[in-house]
Protein backbone atom coordinates (compact mmCIF):
# COMPACT_ATOMS: atom_id res chain seq x y z
CA UNK A 1 0.00 0.00 0.00
CA UNK A 2 2.78 2.45 -0.44
CA UNK A 3 0.82 4.27 -2.79
CA UNK A 4 -1.72 4.89 -0.46
CA UNK A 5 0.51 5.50 2.32
CA UNK A 6 2.66 7.84 0.14
CA UNK A 7 -1.06 9.87 -0.50
CA UNK A 8 -3.44 10.14 2.56
CA UNK A 9 -1.62 8.70 5.41
CA UNK A 10 -4.66 9.13 7.60
CA UNK A 11 -6.43 6.55 6.05
CA UNK A 12 -3.40 4.62 5.59
CA UNK A 13 -3.35 4.35 9.61
CA UNK A 14 -6.48 3.71 9.83
CA UNK A 15 -6.52 0.17 7.70
CA UNK A 16 -2.84 -0.56 9.60
CA UNK A 17 -5.19 0.09 12.86
CA UNK A 18 -8.55 -1.83 11.47
CA UNK A 19 -5.89 -4.85 10.31
CA UNK A 20 -3.96 -4.66 13.77
CA UNK A 21 -7.63 -5.10 15.21
CA UNK A 22 -8.60 -7.96 13.33
CA UNK A 23 -5.77 -9.53 14.17
CA UNK A 24 -5.36 -9.12 17.81
CA UNK A 25 -9.44 -9.41 19.33
CA UNK A 26 -11.49 -12.30 19.10
CA UNK A 27 -14.12 -11.68 16.47
CA UNK A 28 -17.67 -13.47 17.28
CA UNK A 29 -19.85 -10.66 16.05
CA UNK A 30 -22.26 -13.35 13.95
CA UNK A 31 -22.57 -10.96 10.89
CA UNK A 32 -19.28 -10.64 10.28
CA UNK A 33 -16.35 -12.58 8.75
CA UNK A 34 -12.56 -12.50 6.97
CA UNK A 35 -12.76 -12.38 3.33
CA UNK A 36 -10.02 -14.00 1.12
CA UNK A 37 -7.16 -12.01 -0.10
CA UNK A 38 -8.65 -12.81 -3.57
CA UNK A 39 -11.51 -11.42 -2.89
CA UNK A 40 -10.08 -7.92 -1.39
CA UNK A 41 -8.28 -8.14 -4.72
CA UNK A 42 -11.11 -7.95 -6.86
CA UNK A 43 -12.60 -5.46 -5.08
CA UNK A 44 -9.67 -3.36 -4.72
CA UNK A 45 -9.17 -4.11 -8.74
CA UNK A 46 -10.11 -1.54 -11.48
CA UNK A 47 -13.70 -2.01 -11.84
CA UNK A 48 -13.70 0.76 -9.03
CA UNK A 49 -13.61 3.12 -12.43
CA UNK A 50 -16.17 1.66 -14.66
CA UNK A 51 -19.78 2.69 -14.98
CA UNK A 52 -21.84 -0.40 -16.63
CA UNK A 53 -25.62 0.97 -15.85
CA UNK A 54 -27.94 -1.92 -17.17
CA UNK A 55 -27.13 -5.95 -17.20
CA UNK A 56 -24.75 -7.94 -19.35
CA UNK A 57 -24.78 -7.06 -22.93
CA UNK A 58 -27.48 -4.57 -22.86
CA UNK A 59 -25.35 -1.42 -21.06
CA UNK A 60 -25.68 1.88 -20.98
CA UNK A 61 -22.34 2.56 -21.62
CA UNK A 62 -19.76 1.84 -23.88
CA UNK A 63 -16.49 -0.33 -23.09
CA UNK A 64 -18.13 -2.76 -20.44
CA UNK A 65 -17.07 -6.39 -22.04
CA UNK A 66 -14.78 -6.68 -18.94
CA UNK A 67 -18.04 -5.49 -16.51
CA UNK A 68 -20.32 -8.05 -18.76
CA UNK A 69 -17.64 -11.27 -17.76
CA UNK A 70 -17.53 -10.93 -14.27
CA UNK A 71 -21.49 -10.32 -13.79
CA UNK A 72 -22.23 -13.49 -16.34
CA UNK A 73 -19.64 -15.28 -13.85
CA UNK A 74 -21.23 -13.86 -11.08
CA UNK A 75 -24.64 -14.82 -11.82
CA UNK A 76 -23.80 -18.77 -12.98
CA UNK A 77 -21.96 -19.26 -9.76
CA UNK A 78 -24.89 -17.94 -7.53
CA UNK A 79 -26.75 -20.04 -9.95
CA UNK A 80 -24.85 -23.20 -9.84
CA UNK A 81 -24.37 -22.93 -5.69
CA UNK A 82 -28.09 -22.17 -5.10
CA UNK A 83 -30.04 -23.75 -7.80
CA UNK A 84 -31.79 -20.41 -8.25
CA UNK A 85 -33.58 -19.99 -12.00
CA UNK A 86 -32.72 -16.18 -11.72
CA UNK A 87 -29.89 -14.11 -9.98
CA UNK A 88 -28.79 -10.48 -9.66
CA UNK A 89 -26.14 -9.93 -8.16
CA UNK A 90 -26.11 -5.87 -8.05
CA UNK A 91 -27.66 -5.17 -4.76
CA UNK A 92 -25.05 -2.79 -3.40
CA UNK A 93 -26.30 -4.07 -0.31
CA UNK A 94 -29.03 -6.63 1.65
CA UNK A 95 -31.18 -4.21 2.75
CA UNK A 96 -31.33 -2.74 -1.15
CA UNK A 97 -32.39 -6.44 -1.89
CA UNK A 98 -35.35 -6.20 0.13
CA UNK A 99 -36.22 -3.21 -1.08
CA UNK A 100 -36.20 -4.47 -4.69
CA UNK A 101 -37.99 -7.28 -4.08
CA UNK A 102 -40.60 -5.24 -2.02
CA UNK A 103 -41.06 -2.83 -4.63
CA UNK A 104 -41.64 -5.03 -7.30
CA UNK A 105 -44.92 -6.48 -5.78
CA UNK A 106 -46.29 -4.71 -3.37
CA UNK A 107 -47.95 -1.36 -3.22
CA UNK A 108 -47.86 1.52 -0.40
CA UNK A 109 -49.98 0.16 2.48
CA UNK A 110 -49.90 -3.61 1.36
CA UNK A 111 -49.83 -5.70 4.57
CA UNK A 112 -46.87 -7.43 5.11
CA UNK A 113 -45.87 -10.27 7.89
CA UNK A 114 -42.28 -10.44 9.06
CA UNK A 115 -40.20 -11.69 11.99
CA UNK A 116 -40.11 -8.98 14.98
CA UNK A 117 -36.95 -6.74 15.59
CA UNK A 118 -37.29 -7.50 18.96
CA UNK A 119 -37.37 -11.43 18.68
CA UNK A 120 -34.25 -11.44 16.25
CA UNK A 121 -36.05 -10.44 12.28
CA UNK A 122 -34.39 -7.36 10.49
CA UNK A 123 -35.14 -3.91 10.56
CA UNK A 124 -36.18 -4.60 6.24
CA UNK A 125 -38.84 -7.14 7.56
CA UNK A 126 -41.16 -4.35 8.77
CA UNK A 127 -39.49 -2.36 11.74
CA UNK A 128 -41.62 0.69 12.43
CA UNK A 129 -38.16 2.99 12.02
CA UNK A 130 -37.25 1.19 8.65
CA UNK A 131 -39.03 2.27 5.25
CA UNK A 132 -40.50 -1.09 5.18
CA UNK A 133 -42.26 -0.14 8.84
CA UNK A 134 -43.18 3.43 6.76
CA UNK A 135 -44.15 1.76 3.42
CA UNK A 136 -46.40 -1.46 4.31
CA UNK A 137 -48.60 -2.15 7.05
CA UNK A 138 -46.32 -4.79 8.74
CA UNK A 139 -47.32 -6.91 11.59
CA UNK A 140 -45.12 -9.39 13.55
CA UNK A 141 -44.21 -12.94 14.22
CA UNK A 142 -41.66 -13.94 16.96
CA UNK A 143 -39.91 -16.83 18.79
CA UNK A 144 -42.10 -19.27 21.87
CA UNK A 145 -41.03 -17.24 24.87
CA UNK A 146 -40.12 -20.69 26.57
CA UNK A 147 -38.82 -22.77 23.77
CA UNK A 148 -36.81 -19.67 21.72
CA UNK A 149 -38.25 -21.45 18.68
CA UNK A 150 -40.30 -20.10 15.68
CA UNK A 151 -43.99 -20.80 16.46
CA UNK A 152 -45.45 -22.05 13.07
CA UNK A 153 -48.96 -21.95 14.69
CA UNK A 154 -48.71 -18.57 15.67
CA UNK A 155 -47.35 -17.71 12.14
CA UNK A 156 -50.41 -18.96 10.48
CA UNK A 157 -52.80 -17.69 12.91
CA UNK A 158 -50.94 -14.22 11.95
CA UNK A 159 -50.79 -14.91 8.27
CA UNK A 160 -54.80 -16.00 8.50
CA UNK A 161 -56.16 -12.89 10.65
CA UNK A 162 -53.58 -10.12 8.83
CA UNK A 163 -53.72 -11.46 5.87
CA UNK A 164 -50.30 -10.10 4.39
CA UNK A 165 -49.30 -9.69 0.49
CA UNK A 166 -46.15 -10.90 1.84
CA UNK A 167 -44.87 -13.03 4.15
CA UNK A 168 -40.96 -12.49 4.95
CA UNK A 169 -38.55 -15.42 6.65
CA UNK A 170 -35.10 -14.89 7.90
CA UNK A 171 -33.62 -13.51 10.38
CA UNK A 172 -30.41 -11.66 12.10
CA UNK A 173 -30.47 -13.39 15.68
CA UNK A 174 -32.27 -16.71 15.19
CA UNK A 175 -30.58 -19.56 16.29
CA UNK A 176 -32.28 -22.85 14.94
CA UNK A 177 -33.07 -24.68 11.72
CA UNK A 178 -35.79 -22.29 9.63
CA UNK A 179 -38.79 -24.38 8.25
CA UNK A 180 -38.48 -23.06 4.79
CA UNK A 181 -41.49 -25.16 3.50
CA UNK A 182 -43.85 -24.51 6.48
CA UNK A 183 -43.54 -20.62 5.68
CA UNK A 184 -44.58 -21.70 2.20
CA UNK A 185 -47.26 -23.79 2.91
CA UNK A 186 -48.55 -20.64 4.95
CA UNK A 187 -47.87 -18.09 2.38
CA UNK A 188 -49.54 -20.50 -0.29
CA UNK A 189 -52.73 -20.69 1.98
CA UNK A 190 -53.44 -17.17 2.40
CA UNK A 191 -52.33 -16.27 -1.60
CA UNK A 192 -49.02 -14.77 -0.13
CA UNK A 193 -45.55 -14.21 -1.82
CA UNK A 194 -42.64 -15.57 0.57
CA UNK A 195 -39.71 -13.96 0.65
CA UNK A 196 -36.65 -15.38 2.05
CA UNK A 197 -33.91 -13.55 3.53
CA UNK A 198 -31.05 -15.90 3.88
CA UNK A 199 -28.07 -12.99 4.80
CA UNK A 200 -27.20 -15.02 7.71
CA UNK A 201 -27.13 -18.41 6.62
CA UNK A 202 -26.51 -18.03 2.86
CA UNK A 203 -22.96 -19.87 3.36
CA UNK A 204 -24.41 -22.95 5.36
CA UNK A 205 -27.61 -22.97 2.36
CA UNK A 206 -24.52 -22.40 0.01
CA UNK A 207 -22.79 -25.30 1.44
CA UNK A 208 -26.09 -27.69 2.01
CA UNK A 209 -25.85 -28.14 5.80
CA UNK A 210 -28.98 -26.06 6.27
CA UNK A 211 -32.38 -26.35 4.16
CA UNK A 212 -32.28 -24.40 1.16
CA UNK A 213 -35.72 -22.14 0.75
CA UNK A 214 -35.24 -21.73 -3.00
CA UNK A 215 -37.69 -24.41 -4.42
CA UNK A 216 -39.86 -22.83 -1.57
CA UNK A 217 -39.47 -19.30 -2.04
CA UNK A 218 -40.90 -16.71 -4.73
CA UNK A 219 -37.71 -14.58 -3.80
CA UNK A 220 -34.60 -15.65 -1.97
CA UNK A 221 -32.22 -12.36 -0.56
CA UNK A 222 -28.87 -12.60 0.54
CA UNK A 223 -25.83 -10.24 2.09
CA UNK A 224 -22.75 -11.79 0.24
CA UNK A 225 -20.65 -11.28 3.41
CA UNK A 226 -21.17 -13.20 6.56
CA UNK A 227 -21.11 -16.71 6.22
CA UNK A 228 -20.92 -16.40 2.00
CA UNK A 229 -17.38 -15.18 3.26
CA UNK A 230 -17.58 -12.41 0.20
CA UNK A 231 -17.55 -8.67 -0.16
CA UNK A 232 -20.27 -6.41 1.26
CA UNK A 233 -23.07 -6.78 -0.83
CA UNK A 234 -26.26 -7.95 -1.75
CA UNK A 235 -28.04 -10.24 -4.18
CA UNK A 236 -31.61 -11.56 -4.98
CA UNK A 237 -32.59 -15.28 -6.26
CA UNK A 238 -35.98 -15.46 -7.57
CA UNK A 239 -38.54 -17.86 -9.77
CA UNK A 240 -38.23 -16.81 -13.28
CA UNK A 241 -41.36 -15.28 -13.71
CA UNK A 242 -40.33 -12.42 -11.67
CA UNK A 243 -37.17 -11.40 -13.07
CA UNK A 244 -37.84 -9.03 -15.38
CA UNK A 245 -39.40 -7.26 -12.34
CA UNK A 246 -36.54 -7.91 -10.22
CA UNK A 247 -34.05 -6.42 -12.62
CA UNK A 248 -35.92 -3.07 -13.68
CA UNK A 249 -36.80 -2.42 -9.95
CA UNK A 250 -32.69 -2.93 -9.14
CA UNK A 251 -31.93 -0.77 -12.13
CA UNK A 252 -33.44 1.54 -13.21
CA UNK A 253 -35.86 1.43 -9.89
CA UNK A 254 -33.20 2.24 -7.08
CA UNK A 255 -29.83 1.81 -8.27
CA UNK A 256 -27.36 3.18 -10.19
CA UNK A 257 -24.67 1.93 -11.75
CA UNK A 258 -23.32 -1.32 -10.45
CA UNK A 259 -20.61 -1.76 -8.33
CA UNK A 260 -18.60 -3.57 -10.93
CA UNK A 261 -15.70 -4.40 -8.45
CA UNK A 262 -17.65 -5.54 -6.13
CA UNK A 263 -19.23 -7.46 -8.59
CA UNK A 264 -16.24 -9.25 -8.74
CA UNK A 265 -15.35 -9.96 -5.35
CA UNK A 266 -18.55 -11.61 -5.27
CA UNK A 267 -17.86 -13.80 -8.29
CA UNK A 268 -14.36 -14.70 -6.60
CA UNK A 269 -17.01 -15.76 -2.95
CA UNK A 270 -19.11 -17.48 -4.83
CA UNK A 271 -16.11 -19.79 -7.06
CA UNK A 272 -14.51 -20.44 -3.49
CA UNK A 273 -18.13 -21.56 -2.52
CA UNK A 274 -18.08 -23.79 -4.81
CA UNK A 275 -14.68 -25.50 -3.83
CA UNK A 276 -14.74 -28.68 -1.34
CA UNK A 277 -13.04 -27.20 1.64
CA UNK A 278 -16.08 -24.34 1.75
CA UNK A 279 -18.37 -27.31 3.10
CA UNK A 280 -16.05 -28.54 5.60
CA UNK A 281 -15.58 -24.55 6.54
CA UNK A 282 -19.25 -24.44 7.17
CA UNK A 283 -19.28 -27.22 9.13
CA UNK A 284 -16.30 -26.52 11.31
CA UNK A 285 -18.74 -23.43 11.96
CA UNK A 286 -21.46 -25.02 12.86
CA UNK A 287 -19.91 -27.05 15.14
CA UNK A 288 -17.65 -24.80 16.46
CA UNK A 289 -20.91 -22.80 17.56
CA UNK A 290 -22.49 -25.97 19.32
CA UNK A 291 -18.88 -26.21 21.51
CA UNK A 292 -19.12 -22.78 22.10
CA UNK A 293 -22.38 -22.97 23.38
CA UNK A 294 -21.49 -26.42 25.15
CA UNK A 295 -18.81 -24.78 27.05
CA UNK A 296 -21.00 -21.75 28.18
CA UNK A 297 -23.60 -23.89 29.47
CA UNK A 298 -21.05 -25.52 31.44
CA UNK A 299 -20.06 -22.55 32.95
CA UNK A 300 -23.32 -21.80 34.29
CA UNK A 301 -24.47 -19.27 31.69
CA UNK A 302 -27.99 -19.75 29.72
CA UNK A 303 -28.11 -20.27 25.50
CA UNK A 304 -31.39 -18.74 24.94
CA UNK A 305 -33.44 -21.82 23.02
CA UNK A 306 -31.02 -23.85 24.86
CA UNK A 307 -28.46 -23.88 21.96
CA UNK A 308 -27.87 -23.80 18.25
CA UNK A 309 -28.78 -25.43 14.89
CA UNK A 310 -26.08 -22.81 13.21
CA UNK A 311 -23.77 -20.10 13.45
CA UNK A 312 -24.43 -18.47 16.03
CA UNK A 313 -26.25 -18.11 19.55
CA UNK A 314 -27.90 -15.21 22.36
CA UNK A 315 -26.39 -15.68 25.19
CA UNK A 316 -28.77 -14.94 27.84
CA UNK A 317 -27.73 -12.87 30.73
CA UNK A 318 -30.93 -12.29 32.51
CA UNK A 319 -30.57 -14.37 35.63
CA UNK A 320 -26.65 -12.43 36.05
CA UNK A 321 -26.15 -9.29 37.18
CA UNK A 322 -24.38 -7.51 34.20
CA UNK A 323 -26.36 -6.09 31.12
CA UNK A 324 -25.75 -6.64 27.55
CA UNK A 325 -23.94 -3.24 27.19
CA UNK A 326 -22.13 -3.82 29.97
CA UNK A 327 -20.90 -7.34 29.19
CA UNK A 328 -20.18 -6.22 25.17
CA UNK A 329 -17.85 -3.44 27.39
CA UNK A 330 -16.28 -5.58 29.21
CA UNK A 331 -15.59 -8.40 26.06
CA UNK A 332 -14.31 -5.73 24.35
CA UNK A 333 -11.80 -4.22 27.01
CA UNK A 334 -10.51 -8.38 27.34
CA UNK A 335 -9.51 -8.46 23.09
CA UNK A 336 -13.40 -10.05 22.63
CA UNK A 337 -15.44 -8.01 20.15
CA UNK A 338 -19.29 -9.11 19.90
CA UNK A 339 -22.43 -7.04 20.26
CA UNK A 340 -25.27 -6.65 22.78
CA UNK A 341 -28.72 -7.72 21.59
CA UNK A 342 -32.06 -8.05 22.83
CA UNK A 343 -33.16 -11.87 24.02
CA UNK A 344 -36.32 -12.27 22.69
CA UNK A 345 -39.56 -10.55 24.86
CA UNK A 346 -36.37 -8.36 26.49
CA UNK A 347 -37.91 -5.70 29.12
CA UNK A 348 -34.28 -3.56 28.90
CA UNK A 349 -33.95 -1.03 26.15
CA UNK A 350 -32.32 -2.01 23.30
CA UNK A 351 -29.48 0.43 23.84
CA UNK A 352 -28.93 -1.95 27.18
CA UNK A 353 -30.22 -5.20 26.47
CA UNK A 354 -30.31 -8.47 28.55
CA UNK A 355 -28.00 -10.77 25.69
CA UNK A 356 -24.76 -11.04 23.52
CA UNK A 357 -24.80 -12.53 20.56
CA UNK A 358 -22.05 -14.40 19.59
CA UNK A 359 -21.24 -16.05 15.96
CA UNK A 360 -18.13 -18.19 14.45
CA UNK A 361 -17.53 -17.13 11.14
CA UNK A 362 -14.38 -15.18 11.67
CA UNK A 363 -12.91 -17.18 14.59
CA UNK A 364 -13.58 -20.48 11.96
CA UNK A 365 -12.17 -18.45 8.90
CA UNK A 366 -8.65 -18.10 10.96
CA UNK A 367 -8.44 -21.69 11.90
CA UNK A 368 -9.64 -22.15 15.58
CA UNK A 369 -11.44 -25.58 16.26
CA UNK A 370 -13.35 -26.68 19.53
CA UNK A 371 -10.37 -26.73 22.10
CA UNK A 372 -9.94 -23.04 21.00
CA UNK A 373 -14.19 -22.44 21.45
CA UNK A 374 -13.93 -24.18 25.35
CA UNK A 375 -10.82 -21.43 25.81
CA UNK A 376 -12.92 -18.77 24.75
CA UNK A 377 -15.96 -20.04 26.44
CA UNK A 378 -13.75 -19.97 29.45
CA UNK A 379 -12.29 -16.31 29.22
CA UNK A 380 -16.07 -15.17 28.23
CA UNK A 381 -17.27 -17.07 31.83
CA UNK A 382 -14.28 -15.25 33.38
CA UNK A 383 -15.18 -11.40 31.97
CA UNK A 384 -18.45 -11.23 32.41
CA UNK A 385 -18.72 -13.08 36.16
CA UNK A 386 -15.68 -10.77 36.88
CA UNK A 387 -16.10 -7.46 34.44
CA UNK A 388 -15.25 -4.87 36.99
CA UNK A 389 -12.27 -6.79 38.32
CA UNK A 390 -9.38 -5.21 35.73
CA UNK A 391 -6.68 -7.80 36.63
CA UNK A 392 -8.93 -10.58 35.58
CA UNK A 393 -9.86 -8.42 31.96
CA UNK A 394 -6.42 -8.40 31.63
CA UNK A 395 -4.99 -11.76 32.31
CA UNK A 396 -8.29 -12.48 29.79
CA UNK A 397 -6.69 -10.06 26.97
CA UNK A 398 -2.95 -11.91 27.52
CA UNK A 399 -4.79 -15.29 26.73
CA UNK A 400 -6.85 -13.53 24.02
CA UNK A 401 -3.38 -12.39 22.50
CA UNK A 402 -2.00 -15.76 22.60
CA UNK A 403 -4.83 -17.63 20.60
CA UNK A 404 -4.49 -15.28 17.91
CA UNK A 405 -0.90 -15.12 17.72
CA UNK A 406 -1.21 -18.58 17.09
CA UNK A 407 -3.87 -18.41 14.65
CA UNK A 408 -2.83 -15.05 12.15
CA UNK A 409 -5.57 -13.90 9.58
CA UNK A 410 -4.25 -12.62 6.08
CA UNK A 411 -0.64 -14.29 6.44
C1 LIG B 1 -31.31 -10.98 7.85
C2 LIG B 1 -30.66 -9.74 7.29
N1 LIG B 1 -31.16 -9.19 6.17
C3 LIG B 1 -30.64 -8.08 5.65
C4 LIG B 1 -29.55 -7.47 6.22
C5 LIG B 1 -29.08 -6.17 5.65
O1 LIG B 1 -27.87 -6.21 5.05
P1 LIG B 1 -27.05 -4.86 4.78
O2 LIG B 1 -26.44 -4.48 6.07
O3 LIG B 1 -26.07 -5.29 3.73
O4 LIG B 1 -28.03 -3.85 4.26
C6 LIG B 1 -28.98 -8.02 7.37
C7 LIG B 1 -27.80 -7.36 7.99
O5 LIG B 1 -27.45 -7.51 9.08
C8 LIG B 1 -29.56 -9.17 7.94
O6 LIG B 1 -29.09 -9.72 9.07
Amino acid sequence: MENLKKTDPDIYNAIQGETRREQEKILLIASENYASKAVLEAQGSVFTNKYAEGYPHKRYYGGCEYADTVEELAINRAKEIFGAEHVNVQPHSGSQANMAVYFSVLKPGDPILGMGLSNGGHLTHGASVNFTGMIYKADYYGVHKETGYIDMDEVKALAEKHKPKMIVVGASAYSRTIDFKAFSDVAKSVGAYLMADIAHIAGLIAAGIHPSPVPYADFVTSTTHKTLRGPRGGMIMCKSEHAKAVDKLIFPGIQGGPLVHVIAAKAVAFKEALEPGFKDYQKRVVSNAAKLAEGLIKRGFKIFSGGTDNHLMLVDLRDMSVTGKEAEEALDKAGITANKNAIPHDTRPPAVTSGIRLGTPCVTTRGFGPEEMDEIADIIAAVIKNSSDGSVISKMNDRVKALCDRHPIYK
